[in-house]
């Protein structure tokens, strides 16, 4: 039997991230398989996504628990058991969790955050970044604790801030190194490679190079 860990992905929205996991795993040699998609909205775009991938998708509807967040998280732990998930990926799942779910899944479930944490958690990060003048802004994606957007960091990729930009210029060159750090630290969790000491994530072996503002622009 593969050794591969079973990943959900859980989504609100398009799924770009999600999008980037499952062409990371198509290679069979990545450490992880993306075995389901949840979505908490039901028309989210990733799900239709995942399904032209050939993979598994699942809605539990937040609305349907009437503000029972209790309810909605047992809802969708059955469906992670349902599927034997090993490991869960936040990706632009956009619903706070108890402490509850957060500790059934302690060191098993990873968020992707677009901003260098621990500054701009929250929304609107890229307006908040363009208001601070910061120079250099980014991506993080950190194992899940119960605070919003906090938990220990497994990868973070940096970009530079230009004068040009736009929120939107912005957000489109964090998620281009979004698209590259989340699948790098799922490897790493998945791996059992990322260890938390402390509050902070020590990577075993690490000899990639981590994208970053130095590196950015590509080639
Ligand atoms: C991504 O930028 C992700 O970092 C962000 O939502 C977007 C989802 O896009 N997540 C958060 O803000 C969580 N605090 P996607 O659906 O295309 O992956």
């Amino acid at each position: 039997m593969s050794s591969r860990k079973r990943t959900a992905v859980l989504i609100s929205g398009r799924g770009t991230n999600m999008s980037a996991l499952i062409s990371a795993a198509l290679d069979p040699a990545y450490p992880a398989e993306i075995a389901l998609v949840v979505s908490n909205v039901p028309d989210a775009a990733g799900l239709a996504r995942a399904e032209e991938f050939g993979i598994a998708t699942a809605t539990v509807d937040h609305k349907k628990f009437a503000g029972d967040r209790e309810a909605f998280e047992k809802a969708l732990h059955a469906v992670l058991a349902d599927h034997r998930i090993e490991i869960v990926a936040l990706a632009g799942f956009m619903r706070l969790l108890t402490p509850w779910f957060v500790n059934a899944w302690a060191n098993r479930m990873i968020n992707i955050h677009p901003a260098l944490l621990p500054s701009f958690k929250g929304l609107s990060t890229h307006e908040r970044a363009l208001e601070e003048g910061v120079k250099i802004h980014g991506a993080t994606v950190h194992f899940v604790s119960a605070d919003m957007d906090d938990g220990p960091i497994i990868l973070q990729g940096a970009v530079p801030v230009l004068d040009t930009d736009t929120p939107e210029t912005l957000a489109a060159r964090v998620l281009e190194i979004e698209h590259k750090i989340f699948p790098d630290a799922l490897a790493f969790v998945a791996t059992g490679r990322a260890k938390v000491k402390g509050y902070s994530v020590q990577v075993s072996g690490t000899t990639e190079v981590i994208p970053n503002a130095l590196t950015w622009p590509q080639a």
